[in-house]
């Protein structure tokens, strides 16, 4: 299979890259700057390499470099933003920093004629974000288009196939970004885009068919999309070789635990044992309020679960989990801080009691994980749902959880997504919930004054969860949530709308 590497500077966008090779049929893995050399690239077998932006000045001698003899392996490569001034930087071009020439946002580009701005009209629209540029090319490139402020937009040496774009043709805004990564990909690195959801479908299960005979495999279900089109994948690889176990956490949402059994043993024909563990991950969270805690205890108990019911079946050799490319990236691969562990990698305990470990989606975007849902047959509905997150309800009760607090936050929920998606505004926001915060409020009710919590509710608009805008509710709507929830959960007191943004905020409250 052909592959793209995307080698990462600390940019905000590298997954975003990754993904719009990967919508144009080509593979593409991210690794940080640091994680690979030069001949390691070449013995891989990559097909292309495309630098990504960074928050740093490639002058400052603290910032990431790479050696130049990337330039020399004779695989195509493309700098983005801070990726081109490095690539500008290695070849011998000259750097500035200038506040005066400093663009955010939409810019006017200009570009010449070249095999990488083929089909793209002369003057476009494109999305800056930079403060450095580069005053002089290096020996050996042109230059390929300019802005308004800056004169090198764009850059190229056609004999080495080596190109740098100052401007993010990954970002929608940029109107000409699509064709421009097509033109590398397909006329530059000569690519022939193998990388479609049915032949990932078709192999995995090809493979695992092959990998997985004659073992016994447990499947974690949580109920959510990933670990259930990673069940679907296996269990069309091995049948009824596949167990699986669905944890009831007592932390899913309202319904959910039961939907979830009907969705398994009616549609998909797949059988699965169901487990009542609430007590057990109440015990185990008690007194907890720290996050990362919350979710490491309940990454931990899953596990702990499986074994046991692992235990019961007989020796396992193989568990599945639904770990995706994201949490994978999350999770701290790279330089990257890490803002949040997520539970299916950050949270599992070094102690396992399986041979091995099949993770099939580790390598997919939430859209292919989907893409690969709709290859296998699973109904839209599913597949299209709305995440949630794997530690569940424990995340969006603030600070210690109990079983009245689980209680509160549930019905709430289940009132403001009935209501949001009643008012058929499921479509716009990508995601909606409510959170039991820890204040309490003052309030009044007849005569009496009242001391009742506050419930927040959250909705976000985004294609990918990386970024997310808050989603303008209608004030209708969100009247009558706020009175229903008030007036029909006991011991809330008051309900507020939650309008940040992420960044600053996340999407999740922990
Ligand atoms: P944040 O809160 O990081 O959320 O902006 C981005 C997306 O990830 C989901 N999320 C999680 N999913 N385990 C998961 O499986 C987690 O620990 C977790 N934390 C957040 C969140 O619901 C949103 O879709």
């Amino acid at each position: 299979m052909e592959k793209i590497l995307v080698l990462d500077f600390g940019g905000q966008y590298n997954q975003l890259i990754a993904r719009r090779v990967r919508e144009q049929h080509v593979y593409a893995e991210i690794v940080p700057y640091n994680r690979i050399t030069p001949d390691e690239i070449r013995d891989a077998g990559y097909v292309g390499v495309i630098l990504t932006g960074g928050p740093n000045s490639v002058y400052d001698p603290a910032s990431p470099h790479y050696s130049a003899a990337l330039l020399e392996l004779g695989i195509p490569v493309l700098g983005i933003c801070y990726g081109c001034q490095l690539i500008a930087w290695m070849a011998g071009g000259e750097i500035c920093s200038a506040d005066s020439a400093s663009e955010y946002g939409e810019s006017r580009l200009t570009a010449g004629p070249g095999a990488l701005f083929h089909g793209i009209p002369e003057e476009s629209v494109c999305w800056m974000s930079h403060t450095d540029y580069i005053r002089t090319v290096p020996p050996g490139f042109r230059v390929l288009a300019h802005t308004p402020n800056c004169p090198c937009a764009a850059m190229g040496d056609d004999r080495r196939r080596v190109y740098g774009v100052q401007f993010h043709p990954e970002v929608t805004h940029t109107a000409c970004g699509r064709q421009l990564l097509h033109n590398f990909l397909y006329d530059l690195c000569g690519c022939r885009g193998d990388w479609t959801m049915d032949s990932f479908a078709a192999g995995a299960i090809e493979r695992y068919r092959r990998e997985l005979s004659g073992k016994r495999v447990l499947c974690a279900l949580s109920g959510g999309v990933d670990s259930t089109v990673a069940a679907v994948l296996l269990h069309r690889a091995i049948g009824e070789a596949l167990t699986c176990v669905f944890v009831d956490t007592g932390l899913l949402r309202k319904g959910e635990a039961d939907a979830v059994e009907q969705v398994f043993r009616g549609m998909l024909g797949i059988d699965l044992i169901r487990v009542d563990a609430a007590d057990r991950f109440l015990g185990a969270l008690r007194g907890v309020s720290d996050p990362e805690q919350k979710r490491k205890i309940i990454g931990a108990e899953f596990i702990r679960v499986f074994e046991h019911e692992a235990r019961k079946l007989g020796h396992m050799h193989v568990l599945v989990q639904g770990t995706i490319y994201p949490d994978v990236i999350e999770s701290g691969l790279g330089d990257a801080a890490t803002i949040k562990s997520h539970h299916n990698v950050g949270g599992l305990p070094d102690v396992i009691d399986f041979d091995e470990l099949v993770e099939p989606l580790r390598e997919l975007f939430k859209d292919e994980v989907r893409a690969v849902g709709e290859e296998l047959g699973i109904p839209r509905a599913l597949v299209w749902r709305q995440p949630f997150p794997g530690p569940g309800l424990a995340v969006r009760v603030m600070g210690e959880i109990t079983a009245e607090k689980l209680a509160i936050v549930r019905e709430a929920d289940a009132i403001f997504r009935a209501e949001l998606e009643a008012a058929g505004l499921d479509r716009e926001a990508g995601q909606y919930f409510a959170v039991l915060t820890d204040t309490r409020a003052v309030g009044v009710m007849g005569d009496a004054r009242t001391y009742g919590r506050t419930v927040a509710l959250r909705a976000v608009t985004t294609d990918d969860f990386m970024t997310a805008d808050w989603t303008r509710l209608p004030w209708e709507l969100l009247a009558k949530v706020s009175g229903r929830i008030t007036g029909e959960v006991a011991g809330v007191g008051r309900v507020v709308y939650d309008i940040t943004s992420k960044p600053p905020a996340t999407v999740e409250w922990e």
